[in-house]
C-alpha cells in the first residue's frame, strides 16, 4: 500500500482500463475507506451501489454521455446521497450517539450549549431538499476516500459527474428520489499512467502570501 501522500501523487483521473476484474477483497476496502470518512454532525450520507454487470455498465455508460470507460471499467460504483440522513430520526441518532460517545464533551462554543444542539436535533423536518449541497459534499468527501485507497491498492479511477438528466441514474436502478446520485466512480487496472496534469501554483491558491517562518 502506498502512503497517503504517494497515493495523492500519483492519482490520475484513468480513462482507458484492462478486462481484468477488480478483487470482492479490494471492492471492499474501497467501501471500507468511504465509511471510515468524516462528514458534518456525522450524518454519513454516502450510499454505493457497485456495478459490475456489463449490460448496466453499459446503460450507465450511455446516461453518463457515453464515456466509454465506464462500460469498460469492471467495477463501477455509483455513488449517492441520502438525504434521508438529515432527516429528524437520524439527526436525533446521531445526536444521540454524540452524548454516548462522549464527543459533546469535545465540542466548544455553540455546539457544547446543551440547548441550541437539543433544539437542532429536535428542528421539525423541513424540504429535505434544502440539505442536498451538504449531503453531496459529505459524500464527495467519501468518494476521493474511496478514489485515493483505488491508487494505493495499484487501481485507477476517474471521477464521472457528468451522470445524465436529473433522475435517470435513480430510473435505472429504482432508487428514491431522496437518494440523490453525485457521481459515478469507475475503477480498474490500465496498463498506462498518463503525465501528472497541469495544477494552478500555491501562490494561486493561496489568498494572501505565507507569513515567514519565525525563528
Ligand atoms: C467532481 C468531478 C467530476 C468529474 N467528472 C468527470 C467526467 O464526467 N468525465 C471525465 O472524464 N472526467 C471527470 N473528472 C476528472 C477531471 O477532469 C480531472 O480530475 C481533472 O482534469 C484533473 O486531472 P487528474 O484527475 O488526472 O489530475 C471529474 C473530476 C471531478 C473531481
Amino acid at each position: 500500500m502506498l502512503t497517503v501522500g504517494e497515493a495523492i501523487r500519483q492519482r490520475r483521473s484513468i480513462r482507458k482500463f484492462l478486462d481484468k476484474p477488480v478483487s470482492r477483497k479490494m471492492i471492499d476496502e474501497i467501501l471500507e475507506a468511504a465509511r471510515l470518512a468524516p462528514s458534518g454532525s456525522n450524518r454519513q450520507p454516502w450510499r454505493f451501489l457497485v456495478v459490475t454487470d456489463r449490460e448496466e455498465r453499459a446503460k450507465l455508460r450511455k446516461i453518463c454521455w457515453d464515456q466509454a470507460f465506464i462500460e469498460q471499467a469492471p467495477v463501477v460504483f455509483v455513488c449517492c446521497a441520502d438525504l434521508m440522513a438529515y432527516s429528524q430520526p437520524s439527526r436525533l441518532k446521531r445526536a444521540q450517539e454524540f452524548i454516548d460517545t462522549k464527543v459533546i464533551e469535545t465540542l466548544s462554543g455553540r455546539f457544547a450549549d446543551p440547548e441550541f444542539r437539543d433544539a437542532l436535533a429536535r428542528m421539525p423536518d423541513s424540504d429535505l431538499g434544502l440539505f442536498r449541497a451538504a449531503a453531496v459534499a459529505n459524500t464527495y468527501i467519501a468518494i476521493e476516500h474511496m478514489v485515493l485507497t483505488a491508487t494505493a491498492l495499484g487501481l485507477g479511477s476517474c471521477w464521472v459527474a457528468a451522470i445524465g438528466g436529473e433522475g435517470e441514474i435513480n430510473t435505472m436502478f429504482n432508487l428514491p428520489g431522496t437518494l440523490v446520485v453525485a457521481a459515478v466512480l469507475p475503477v480498474g487496472y490500465t496498463d498506462k499512467i498518463p503525465p501528472p496534469r497541469p495544477r494552478i501554483s500555491i501562490s494561486e491558491i493561496l489568498l494572501r502570501p505565507l507569513e515567514a517562518e519565525s525563528r
